[in-house]
């Protein structure tokens, strides 16, 4: 009941690892619904025990001995045998469900995912392809997603297409997902790494297999023109400024490790990893102050002249 409770609670909005959208999280799901199943009958039998029991004592006080079990009967098969046989059931169901998870898929799609505080680079390997916070793949297709981690241990959940795996300094865990069908899947860090862990997000966006090769295409394509207008004074202002310390953009002179990549800035649809959607005013406002939109990221505030920003801003949003 009280899981029932809880959820409907979690309804709308968030999302839920009881609604899976690819075999993965499926195979989850059938595993949390098998326990539940489970431990409800566990519970209407204990709760009918408990009535039965306060009514034979009142039996027994009025002389009616008989017993449907013996004493020790009833010991070895409610405490031993009932229980041993929905552990091994649960066993069995969990190890084989784990096998299957972890099985290596034919020709999957290869990406790297690596944690920072607080936020997730993304490379394709086979396509030397470098973004981040946004995790493009084709739908229907099986991804290995190797995980690492730069300074502690984040791990990465995303509920409604995958179990949960950790990204460990100086190891590579591997996670298998599939998603069946194109659409955007929120995820998050599911495991405490400091003050903005809660706003460790990222999106895992299923696009159509050909809109999938069309992104790979145009993100491994040499640079664009450099820009013209107020976003070649903006690319000025990028590279001789603190910005290219920390980030890179592929193509210019900004080549900094410490910040994500934002090469591809521009075809994001967050910022601050998932944390409000990209458009100039976010953006503006995160590079005036990015501590005011998550206190203790590694960016400094960046003061520029009112020109200089809108620049600025121009120049990211160009960055497809
Ligand atoms: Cu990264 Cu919590």
């Amino acid at each position: 009941m009280a899981a029932a409770l809880v959820v409907g609670a979690c309804g709308s909005g968030s999302p839920s690892a009881l609604d899976p959208k690819g075999p993965a999280s499926e195979r989850i799901a059938q595993v949390w619904w098998l326990m539940l199943a489970l431990a409800v009958a566990v519970y209407l039998v204990v709760g009918a025990l408990i009535l039965l029991s306060s009514r034979r004592k009142r039996a027994a006080e009025e002389g009616d001995r008989r017993l449907p079990l013996s004493e020790n009967a009833f010991i070895w098969v409610g405490g031993v045998a009932v229980p041993t046989a929905i552990l091994l059931v649960l066993a069995v169901v969990t190890v084989s469900s784990t096998a299957e998870l972890t099985q290596a898929d034919d020709d999957p799609l290869r990406i790297e995912v690596e944690g920072f505080k607080w936020w997730w680079e993304v490379r394709y390997p086979d396509a030397d392809v470098v973004t981040a916070n946004e995790i493009h793949v084709p739908a229907g297709r099986p991804v290995e997603i190797e995980l690492t981690s730069a300074d502690v241990i984040h791990s990465f959940w995303v509920p409604e297409l995958a179990g949960k795996v950790d990204l460990v300094p100086g190891q590579r865990n591997v996670l298998r997902l599939t998603a069946d069908e194109p659409g955007e899947y929120r995820g998050q860090c599911a495991e405490f790494c400091g003050i903005q862990h809660a706003r460790m997000a990222f999106l895992v966006i299923a696009d159509e297999p050909t809109a999938f090769e069309d992104w790979i295409e145009r993100h491994r394509a040499p640079p664009p023109d450099p820009p013209a207008g107020p976003a070649a004074e903006g690319e000025r202002i990028f590279e001789s400024t603190s910005c290219a310390g920390c980030h890179t953009i592929r193509g210019t002179s900004a080549r900094g490790t410490s910040g994500p990549d934002l090469s591809d800035f521009g075809s994001r649809r967050t910022l601050g990893a998932a944390l409000v959607e990209n458009n100039r005013g976010n953006l503006g406002g995160w590079i005036v102050n990015a501590q005011a939109l998550k206190p203790g990221n590694l960016m400094p505030p960046v003061s520029l002249e009112p020109d200089e920003l809108q620049a600025l801003i121009a120049y990211l949003e160009s960055r497809r």
